[in-house]
């Protein structure tokens, strides 16, 4: 992810090394190869879900990928045939997905994928591996695939993962294993299983996993750059051609994304007079403002879209913030929900139609995709739907930028309100589907001292509102609230031979509600993620020399009949803490 000069790593190393021995500071370590660290934890962590496998032992567990990624650049993605065991067909209770990594030594961190029959199920990062050996496991629940997973089963399909990586700098190699864990049965877990995806999803509402999924890309993935699309700018819209079935009643899209190169960091981008004046051109990146909107359009026309959650790359701020805890959804990297559901009477005609993603005011460069889950109406041939509403404003957006030289400060603020209201009829009757969502989001961004303390603060507020409803009942309702605020300190000194010594303060929070309510009832559940992080590093160009931070991370999640606590700290690449309570009340005021 970063393309940096690593050549000078070792050598700014060999100054330093001298020192980080004797170092009075117990969390400061040095990333060194050979070098014995002190107890340095080995398995990365994502101090997240109650564990997502449940306590049962699977009906079956197939491993249906293992490779290993070493000089993968440019590579199409790495594909296995897969055969399900006889005795263990659809359908199951549960799917879980297991990706399992290790890295041979030093190595940059890196965005990964994985693909069942080309659709996606799975977007993570790999940790940024400080000594050889690191290894970490991602469990994912995955049963809202069972469509693609049926398939896959049924008509020996293939696993895709793609992971490119590159020896040219540093040697680590990255070995996978991806298992897919079958359960059948009632599940016995820790929490109840709508909470086990560890983020709020639409499909709190749609218990049902969809019938049909279809990957909205138009690569042909197995030879070519993934399944993924590339986007390098604000203009560019990937497009690709799906027909959905007549007689389908609901569609979700789900798109995942990740950010790259000129765009790694965008929520800390500041917007630079020049970009205002409209003088830029572009030609200095990253100066267009910390504000990215990922949305998708139906035949040209908007449908949708989500403020990304400010996911921190591990090589990202300080690097040893995030060893050996991964941050907040580093690993299972949230996917985000547009239902589609009143814009179905544009698509029930048995035709292609021309799906579209892009990424606002985008820079190079993201990698989107995207499925569409289809559920079908079995006692139709054809479903109608109509389109009552359709209210799509641009966002209000406020852009502010004052600076001298390399100090000041910029601002945006966007606020937004969409709303699309359409009917479907089939044999559930004539529903109609209420869909609504707001926005407010704040980035702020200001350097002093001659661009030596800079300081970033983000505030991405989103709410979603879906209702079915008959008439003028509501059949059922889910609201779902985000709340993500992120603040980051940091100030530099210049050390020798070209370094940087930076000292950084972090602060990010991930909250999440779901309020679903079907009839009478309603149910209630919250996830609060909050890492606090503080330490220094020694940069050179942009790469971790030495250093070290300390991170504490607590992870709450609450609902009507579970509570459920795990604090990790870390410091100096050792897990310090990790502790675990079915009691939220002892944190009420953390
Ligand atoms: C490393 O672990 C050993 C055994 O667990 C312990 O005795 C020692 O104090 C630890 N060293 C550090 C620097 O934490
Ligand atoms: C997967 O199956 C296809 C078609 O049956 C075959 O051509 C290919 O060689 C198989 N790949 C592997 C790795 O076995
Ligand atoms: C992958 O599975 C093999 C056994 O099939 C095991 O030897 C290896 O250690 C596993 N690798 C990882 C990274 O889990
Ligand atoms: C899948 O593979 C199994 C075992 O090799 C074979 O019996 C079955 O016919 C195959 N199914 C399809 C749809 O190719
Ligand atoms: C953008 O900048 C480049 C180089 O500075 C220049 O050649 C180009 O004409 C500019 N484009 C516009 C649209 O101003
Ligand atoms: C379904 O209800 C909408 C109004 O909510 C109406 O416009 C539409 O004609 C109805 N469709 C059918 C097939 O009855
Ligand atoms: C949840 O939604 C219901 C109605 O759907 C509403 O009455 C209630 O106030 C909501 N609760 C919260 C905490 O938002």
């Amino acid at each position: 992810m970063h393309p940096k000069h690593w050549s000078i790593f070792f050598a700014v190393l060999a100054i330093y090394s001298a020192t980080s021995a004797s170092a009075s500071s117990p969390d400061i370590f040095p990333i060194r190869r050979g070098l014995t660290l002190p107890n340095l934890t080995l398995e990365h962590i994502d101090p997240t879900l109650p564990p997502v496998l449940p306590t049962q032992t699977p009906k079956c567990s197939v491993i249906a990928l293992q490779q290993d990624f070493a000089d993968t650049v440019g590579a199409p993605p790495a594909s296995a045939n897969y055969t399900q065991p006889p005795d263990c067909p659809a359908p199951w209770t549960r799917v879980v997905l297991e990706l399992s990594v290790s890295a041979s030594d030093l190595q940059k961190d890196r965005i990964a994928a994985v693909w069942v029959d080309g659709v996606e199920v799975l977007r993570t990062t790999t940790p940024l591996p400080m000594a050889p050996g690191a290894f970490w496991k991602v469990t994912k629940d995955i049963t809202r695939y069972t469509a693609a997973i049926r398939r896959l089963s049924e008509n020996n399909g293939t696993v895709s993962m793609m992971l490119e990586n590159s020896n040219t700098v540093l040697p680590g190699v990255y070995s996978a294993n991806v298992t897919l864990h079958f359960y059948r049965g009632a599940i016995a877990t820790a929490v109840k299983p709508s909470a086990a995806t560890g983020h709020a999803t639409i499909q709190e509402l749609y218990k049902e996993p969809a019938d049909l999924i279809i990957p909205v890309t138009s690569n042909n993935g197995f030879y070519g750059s993934g399944f993924w699309s590339r986007i390098e700018s604000d203009s560019q819209i990937a497009t690709s051609l799906i027909r959905i079935p007549q007689n389908t009643y609901r569609a979700v899209l789900e798109i995942f994304v990740s950010y790259h190169a000129d765009d790694e960091f965008w929520f800390g981008n500041p917007l630079r007079s020049s970009y205002l004046e409209g003088a830029a051109n572009l030609s200095t990146p990253r100066s267009n403002g910390g504000f990215r909107q990922v949305y998708a359009t139906i035949d040209d026309k908007f449908v949708g879209g989500h403020i990304p959650f400010m996911v921190l790359y591990p090589g990202s701020i300080n690097p040893y913030f995030w060893s050996p805890v991964a941050a907040i959804g580093a690993f299972n990297m949230p996917s985000y929900d547009l239902d589609m559901t009143p814009f179905l009477g544009m698509l029930l005609d048995g035709q292609p139609h021309k799906f579209g993603l892009g990424v606002h005011d985008s820079q190079r460069y993201w990698l989107v995709g995207a499925n569409l889950h289809i559920w079908v109406d079995r006692w139709s041939d054809a479903t109608q739907a109509g389109l009552i509403n359709y209210n799509a404003p641009p966002p209000k957006m406020n852009r502010n930028a004052e600076w001298r030289n390399q100090d000041g400060q910029s601002e945006i603020d966007a606020e937004g309100l969409v709303r699309f209201i359409g009917w479907v009829s089939s044999s559930k009757g004539n529903l109609t589907t209420v869909v609504q969502q707001k926005i407010k989001f704040k980035s702020q961004i200001e350097v002093q001292n001659r661009g030596a303390v800079k300081q970033i603060e983000v505030n991405n507020k989103h709410r979603m509102m879906v209702a079915l409803m008959k008439g003028n009942q509501a059949l059922s309702r889910v609201q779902l609230m985000m709340d993500a605020p992120m603040q980051i300190q940091t100030s530099t000194v210049n050390a020798v031979s070209g370094a940087v010594f930076q000292k950084t303060r972090l602060y990010h929070q991930l909250v999440e509600m779901v309020n679903l309510s079907e009839g009478q009832a309603v149910s209630i559940a919250t996830l609060t993620d909050r890492q606090d992080a503080e330490g220094s590093a020694l940069m050179h160009d942009g790469v971790p020399v030495w250093g070290g931070g300390a991170t504490r991370s607590a992870y709450r999640f609450k609902d009507d009949s579970t509570c459920y606590l795990r604090t990790v700290n870390t410091a100096g690449g050792i897990v310090r803490l990790d502790t675990t309570t079915a009691s939220c009340v002892s944190v009420a005021d953390q």
